[in-house]
């Protein structure tokens, strides 16, 4: 099962960030001196991130350069980032927008964006990313969870997206529009951000308040919004500096969007609390384009995910090796399981190996990582990050927890207490409490740790579906397809697929009097698709009688995987009735 070690040298190792002495002394109470934090213990990201650098000696080094999908360029200092943001949060607050609100933002990778999500922290809002390409229907659901004050958007996802269905919520009580003619109803960013009157200082936010809400699905009920507080900023800044290498004025590149944990946390919050230089790519993945940057923009540290990875691995080694990377450093993944081939091509292509880390919108910031000191295990998602205690829990007889051994498959677990711990699912207290037992955080991940410390991802102990490193809930899919007329029952399951890990197949039962058909196959992915969106819509339908569920009517989903798979059924004891097995895709 294993492939050869990856040994570091001696110089990788002594240009670490982190070493062997460092990560045995390491505690939470010293890395806090790495904060600057506010008058009387307060703490605000906003502040760590930009006005602190602002401040100092930093003001006019490029924070982020932004490279637009049509080739333009845009380059924000700190000191830009720190006036825009103050601006941004002066119209905040001129809107009766007051610490605590809730701030939405729906737009694709544009500057304003960044603007947007600092300036909102700065007046002490909340932040929630959306997916840009999500349909109506998972950002009006999640706008409604999250009880949404505001929303800054864009004109065309305005009028697609929100538009329709804005008059409903009741909470929301501004929509401010980034680019053109604000439709009706809407404010212009530009018009207001000229005319206001920028902020002072920070808000005096509390370590403990809430700062960012994540949306991520489960695979029952609604989406949760996991609540991240000031506090998480520590966990950004010491993992984005031991994990990727992160410093002042380095030159980094994180491909994720902020639509996504990542790309908060590790795509805008700890670049900058780290003082480095943040590349910003508007479009989306094209080989040429994405190898061009690594080269033209001199990027220096790489954090991306490993369906690019194999996306470029497709591309064939020619395609890399025509162009040169000199000041590229430390390449990283996440976000699903990154295959040993995957971290041995980029040593053979780019000279050093992709090094996976390990982390949920849950936990807020990367807690397995496989550190530039460390030899890598190909396939392995690493150590614990210091200050994070990792286990592997299995249960006995009698349901009690029990830590497992080294090889043992269980259940991977974090000790609770550490900075960026999620510290609720909004509105749901239950749920929360259930996350956690024994004093450990249950990841809902399978995993077993070798003798040294390193974990080996097995794969997921519940139903959620990873696309293209997206988790998707399969509810939530199942409930826009029964929304067609045609469909009496749905499930969704993730099925393998070379480039994105998995993709998303549904199984649908028809009502009486419809009949299996290809056209209305395409129809009701037609419609899962405009209303979940492409990244979350299901890429095949098939057609059964009727699904596989429990005596208690839940549905087997990983029975209807393991049959399509011709994998063994398990343990079918729960099983309702008789059923019949899924029928072909093309009826
Ligand atoms: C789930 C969390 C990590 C932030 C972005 C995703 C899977 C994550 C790995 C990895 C195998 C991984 C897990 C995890 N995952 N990293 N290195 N190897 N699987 O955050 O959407 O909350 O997803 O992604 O299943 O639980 P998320």
């Amino acid at each position: 099962m294993q492939h050869e070690l990856i040994r570091k040298s001696e110089a990788n190792r002594r240009a670490a960030q982190l070493s062997e002495a460092d990560r045995a002394a390491f505690t939470w109470d010293a890395a806090a001196t790495a904060l600057d934090g506010l008058s009387e213990g307060g703490l605000n990201i906003a502040h760590e991130a930009v006005d602190r650098h602002a401040q100092g000696a930093a003001r006019d080094r490029v924070a982020i350069r932004w490279l637009g999908r049509d080739g333009a360029r845009r380059d924000l200092t700190y000191g830009d980032l720190a006036q825009e943001t103050a601006r941004f949060a002066g119209l905040l607050h001129h809107h009766g927008l007051q610490p605590g609100a809730h701030l939405f933002l729906l737009a694709g990778r544009v500057p304003e964006l960044y603007v947007a999500a600092l300036g909102a922290l700065k007046a002490g809002l909340t932040v929630t990313p959306l997916f840009a390409a999500f349909g109506p229907e998972p950002i009006r659901m999640r706008m409604e969870i999250g009880a949404a004050d505001v929303l800054v958007t864009t004109a065309a996802l305005y009028q697609r997206k929100v538009a329709d269905w804005r008059g409903e919520l009741a909470s929301l009580k501004a929509v401010i529009v980034l680019d053109g003619e604000a439709p009706d109803g809407c404010l212009s960013w530009s018009e207001e951000m000229a005319a206001v009157e920028p902020m002072e200082g920070c808000s005096p936010s509390r370590p403990d308040d809430v700062a960012l809400i994540h949306f991520t699905s489960g695979t029952t009920g609604r989406p949760k919004g996991v609540l991240h507080v000031h506090q998480a900023v520590l966990a950004h800044a010491v993992t984005g500096r031991y994990a990727l290498e992160l410093g002042p004025g380095i030159i980094y590149w994180c491909t994720a969007d902020p639509g996504w944990v990542t790309g908060t946390s590790y795509g805008l919050i700890s670049p900058l609390v780290n003082g480095a230089t943040m590349i910003v790519d508007e479009a989306e993945f094209d080989t040429g384009r994405w190898l061009d940057i690594l080269a033209d923009e001199s990027v220096e540290v790489w954090y991306t995910a490993p369906t690019a990875i194999r996306r470029l691995m497709r591309a064939g080694p020619e395609a890399v090796e025509g162009r040169s990377y000199p000041r590229l450093r430390h390449m990283a993944s996440v976000g699903e399981p990154l295959n040993p081939e995957g971290v041995l091509w980029g040593q053979k292509v780019f000279g050093m190996p992709f090094h996976d880390t390990w982390w949920q919108t849950e936990t807020g910031a990367i807690m397995i990582a496989n550190t530039a000191a460390m030899d890598i295990r190909p396939g392995a998602m690493g150590r614990a990050m210091p200050g994070v205690e990792a286990g592997v829990l299995a249960r006995d007889a009698d349901g009690s927890l029990r830590e497992c051994g080294p090889g043992q498959t269980g259940e991977l677990a974090l000790r609770a207490g550490w900075p960026s711990m999620m510290r609720g699912y909004l509105g749901e207290e239950a749920r929360y409490r259930k996350a956690f037992e024994d004093g450990w955080y249950l990841s809902g991940d399978l995993v077993t740790r070798d003798a040294d410390g390193y974990f080996w991802f097995v794969g997921r102990a519940d139903d959620l579906i990873k696309s293209a490193g997206h988790l998707i809930g399969p509810f939530e899919v199942e409930n826009a397809l029964i929304e067609h007329p045609a469909v009496a029952e749905a499930a969704a399951i993730g099925l393998p697929d070379e480039t994105a890990g998995e993709i998303v197949r549904a199984y649908v039962a028809l009502n009486p009097g419809y009949t299996p058909s290809q056209e209305l196959e395409r129809e009701i992915r037609g419609l899962a698709r405009k209303r979940l969106g492409p990244a979350v819509a299901p890429r095949e339908i098939a057609f059964i009688a009727s699904l596989p569920k429990t005596r208690s009517g839940k549905i087997m989903r990983r029975l209807l995987k393991a049959r399509e798979l011709g994998l063994p059924e398990g343990d079918t004891s729960t099983l309702e009735t008789e059923d019949t097995p899924a029928r072909s895709a093309t009826p």
